[in-house]
């Protein structure tokens, strides 16, 4: 039995994911924007968390490991994709694609890895996509940001 942090539990790959791993008998530990309303329809436990702020991940952190003593697996799961022409897409949703899924995915693996480190054990599994390695039309910002995650955590291995 394995203690599993899935981030961006609330539907699609996350909330399959760890209904899966509940069911397999881990101790698995959800994020969502809306936690209570999760929380009333899963049966793993829920934490609040936005990983495009920084205090949210502080706040996030400090409730994980009162609830948990040891975390053994983090899924950054958290994302979404960005459609667009490059030239028809603005500044601000760019912004909010990388901060969603590039640099909210690297705040909340900073955040955990120093926890990691003194346990001396943790895995990191990061969802990345195809488009983290090939880009297809009318997703340059989205296949930027997996891009650039994808090399981020090349280095961090
Ligand atoms: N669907 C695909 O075909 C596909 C293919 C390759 C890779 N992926 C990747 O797989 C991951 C999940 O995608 P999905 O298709 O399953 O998406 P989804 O059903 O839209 O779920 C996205 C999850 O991310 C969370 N999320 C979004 N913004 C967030 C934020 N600012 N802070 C915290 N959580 C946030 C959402 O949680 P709340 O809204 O509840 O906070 C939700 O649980 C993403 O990283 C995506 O890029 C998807």
């Amino acid at each position: 039995m394995k203690t599993i942090l899935i981030t961006g539990a609330s539907s699609g790959f996350g909330l399959m994911l760890a209904n899966k791993l509940h069911t397999e008998g881990h101790n698995v530990i959800g994020t969502s924007r809306n936690a209570e309303k999760l929380q009333a329809t899963v049966p793993f436990k829920v934490l609040s968390l936005d990983v495009t702020d920084e205090k949210s991940i502080e706040e996030f952190t400090k409730q994980l490991f009162e609830t948990v003593k040891q975390l053994d697996v983090l899924v950054n799961n958290a994302g979404y994709m960005l459609i667009g022409l490059a030239e028809e897409t603005s500044a601000e949703a760019g912004k909010l694609q990388f901060e969603t899924n590039f640099w909210g995915t690297v705040n909340v693996t900073k955040a955990i890895l120093p926890y990691f480190r003194k346990q001396k054990s943790g895995q990191i599994v990061t969802v990345s996509s195809m488009m983290g390695l090939l880009s297809l039309p009318m997703h340059p910002i989205y296949a930027a940001s997996k891009h650039a995650l994808e090399g981020f955590f090349k280095s961090l291995r």
